[in-house]
């Protein structure tokens, strides 16, 4: 093949690409779902992405009781409304988004795209936040110490009992860890 016939198909491609956007055949639409592909592509990309910005990501001891007590209230407050919460009934942000924000609390590994278990890259993620998804970076206002809070709660919620949760994120709630037989931390709510 001659090397105007590469310039000369490679142009053809370009202005293909150009008459595709132009046309406003492209439905950005949020209930357009993408294809099979393209999903497969941009959960690759944001892998690859997050996996070697996180890579030299210290991650502290995590398994602190008041830790994740602080992020439960954090993520009542900033969070659940997108990601829901044990007990929660689905919002509309939750189900009008697109990509879906992930439900931690019950279907964490659905969505393990990346390996949401550990914490450098789920703190990353919480840091930055996600281009084009509505995941905002909560770096910006928030210092590294609430991140963590936040990445020692999403370590251990999921499958956590409602009344569990509102312990943690309710006022006047007194939580002690109890070694029962399912190792969720008992609450005691003294309301
Ligand atoms: C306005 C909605 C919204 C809010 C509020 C929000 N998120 Fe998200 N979040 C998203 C969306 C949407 C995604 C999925 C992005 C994607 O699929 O690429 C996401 C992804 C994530 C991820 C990556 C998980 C994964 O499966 O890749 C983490 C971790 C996360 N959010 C944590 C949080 C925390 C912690 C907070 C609160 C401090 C928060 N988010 C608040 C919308 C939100």
């Amino acid at each position: 093949m001659g090397i105007k016939t590469v310039i000369g198909m490679a142009g053809l491609g370009i202005a293909g690409g150009v008459a595709f956007i132009l046309s406003g055949a492209f439905n950005v639409s949020a209930t357009d779902r993408h294809w099979d592909i393209t999903t497969s592509l941009l959960e690759l990309v944001r892998e690859r992405s997050v996996e070697v910005r996180s890579k030299d990501i210290q991650d502290p001891p995590l398994g602190d009781l008041q830790m994740v007590s602080n992020g439960a209230k954090n993520y009542a407050a900033m969070c659940a409304q997108c990601h829901l919460a044990p007990g929660m009934e689905p919002t509309e942000l939750n189900q009008g988004l697109y990509p879906q924000p992930p439900v931690f609390h019950q279907q964490r590994e659905k969505h393990d795209k990346y390996d949401k278990h550990d914490p450098a890259e789920t703190f990353w993620a919480i840091k930055h936040g996600f281009k084009m998804t509505g995941m905002p970076a909560w770096g910006e206002f928030h210092t590294d110490e609430q991140l963590w809070e936040l990445v020692a709660f999403l370590d251990v919620v999921e499958g956590m009992r409602p009344e569990y949760y509102q312990g943690l994120v309710g006022e006047g709630g007194h939580t002690h860890v109890q070694n029962d037989q399912d190792a969720v931390p008992h609450i005691d709510s003294h309301n």
